[in-house]
């Protein structure tokens, strides 16, 4: 297995270039399925959690072909589609499950393996099954697979409210709304920038969608859909990951295809910390306003709330700021792994059920950790960047599933970083 070794330091100049969206990526694959007319998508991040969506999507007999190194994904499903997504695929990936949506609204059936344990939580799929069920769905549970079929053959338009705005969720139920008879709305729907992105990309097809982005969905399901190219929406959490490498080094990053508008919650935040956010005609400058950062209180909560996928970033900013901050995670029920790892460095944080107290010391202290979720590896390479001596971030397959190039990234704007073979 690989690891990261990051001397740290060193303050950071220069460009990051932000790649597309893997979250909205990982939804507009599944959406060639309603459609036998291709779907192309360019600006695509090259990341192992995109192959892993390939592989599932061609196991269903969808034809997937990578282009220009991996930018452009072009997709087709016209003709036979398997319905049964299996285990050894889906345990990899719990994003697997949007595939659930998509095939039985077009096949009126669905065998799809429930995705099994996550690191950072038990993530059930209920609201998603309730949702299908009041479209007309009958889904039972057997051997760890859920047997979806439309009742009739072809879901139908039902009006449900969310008990928790879930991002699979709605997008899972606004998929297979495209093609149901009749109007589907859903209400307290996920809000966030890939959910109008989907959207965005089914409308090219030929769906009738309005409202994403606010907290009420409407879909008028239509007979089919056709082709369309769509870019993928840049990646937020990308995006605010490299925004937080100069907020704790020091120095000034441009982050190229950045824009406020994304992450505004988040952009909040770290002005109260100190950070100064400007836009420029190319993205977004950032850097710190003085030699240390300042201690803020974080919740997470969801879109347009401050992003549960940039908290473990978050914490090691905190971890180096002036003052003690509390850090609240609503999302999720285990996503404070990263805080032990932190604490071989020096932070200082004691962590009460979803609830961490950060209390700032001026210099992180390299060591080896280890990285146990996407986020959490990334925490630990930006804590690094600001430690004493050298950090090695072991199972860095964890990095590799939402983050490319983070070496090269990162080296280009002055970080001494590499990564290695790990005996
Ligand atoms: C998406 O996961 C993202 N993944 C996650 O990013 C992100 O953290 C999450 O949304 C929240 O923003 C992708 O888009 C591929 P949810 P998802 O359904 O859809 C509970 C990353 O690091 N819940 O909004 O699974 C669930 O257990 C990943 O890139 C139910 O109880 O998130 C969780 O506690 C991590 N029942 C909460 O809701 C359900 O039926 C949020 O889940 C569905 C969800």
């Amino acid at each position: 297995m690989d690891a990261i070794l990051v001397r740290g330091g060193r303050p950071l100049n220069g460009q990051i270039p932000i790649a597309g969206a893997k979250n909205a990526c990982l939804t507009l694959m599944p959406a060639t399925l309603l459609s036998e007319e291709p779907l192309t998508l360019t600006n695509a991040p090259r990341l192992s959690d995109i192959r892993t969506m390939t592989q599932l999507l061609q196991s269903l007999g969808a034809e997937v072909t990578s282009l220009q190194e991996g930018r452009v994904i072009s997709m087709s499903s016209h003709g036979a589609i398997n319905t049964r997504a299996d285990y050894d695929i889906v345990r990899k990936m719990r994003a697997s499950n949007l595939v659930l949506g998509p095939l039985l609204a077009r096949e009126g059936h669905a065998e799809v393996s429930l995705p099994g344990g996550c690191a950072i939580g038990a993530r059930p799929m209920d609201i998603h099954t309730d949702g299908l069920g009041l479209m007309g769905a009958q889904i039972d549970l057997r051997d760890g697979y859920l047997y979806a079929k439309a009742v009739g053959g072809r879901l139908k338009g039902a009006v449900i409210d969310f008990p928790f705005a879930s991002v699979g969720a709605t997008e899972n139920i606004m998929m297979a709304a495209t093609l149901a008879k009749g109007t589907t709305v859903i209400n307290n729907a996920a809000r966030e920038p890939e959910i109008v992105d989907l959207a965005d990309c089914l409308r090219r097809m030929g769906a009738q969608i309005d409202g994403d982005g606010t907290a009420s969905i409407t879909i008028q399901g239509v007979d089919r859909l056709g082709a369309a190219t769509h870019p993928v929406v840049a990646d937020r959490i990308e995006l605010g990951t490299y925004m937080l490498a100069p907020a704790i080094c020091g120095g000034e990053v441009e982050l190229l295809g950045g824009r406020i508008n994304l992450i505004s919650a988040f952009c909040e935040k770290l002005d109260a910390a100190g950070i100064d956010v400007t836009e420029t005609d190319k993205g977004l400058k950032v850097k710190r306003r003085t030699a240390r950062a300042s201690a803020v209180d974080v919740t997470t909560a969801p879109f347009p709330g401050f992003p549960t996928d940039l908290q473990a970033q978050m914490m090691a900013l905190l971890c180096t700021a002036s003052g003690t901050s509390v850090l609240e995670e609503t999302i999720f029920e285990n996503r404070f792994m990263h805080a032990p790892e932190l604490i071989r460095m020096g932070a200082k944080i004691e962590v009460h059920g979803g609830k961490a107290s950060v209390t700032g010391v001026e210099r992180l202290k390299g060591a080896p950790v280890m990285a146990t979720d996407l986020r959490a590896s990334v925490s630990l390479i930006l804590a690094g960047l600001a430690a004493e001596g050298e950090t090695k971030v072991s199972r860095v397959y964890h990095l590799d599933r939402g983050y490319e190039h983070v070496v090269e990234k990162l080296s280009t704007v002055g970080a001494d970083i590499e990564r290695v073979t790990d005996q």
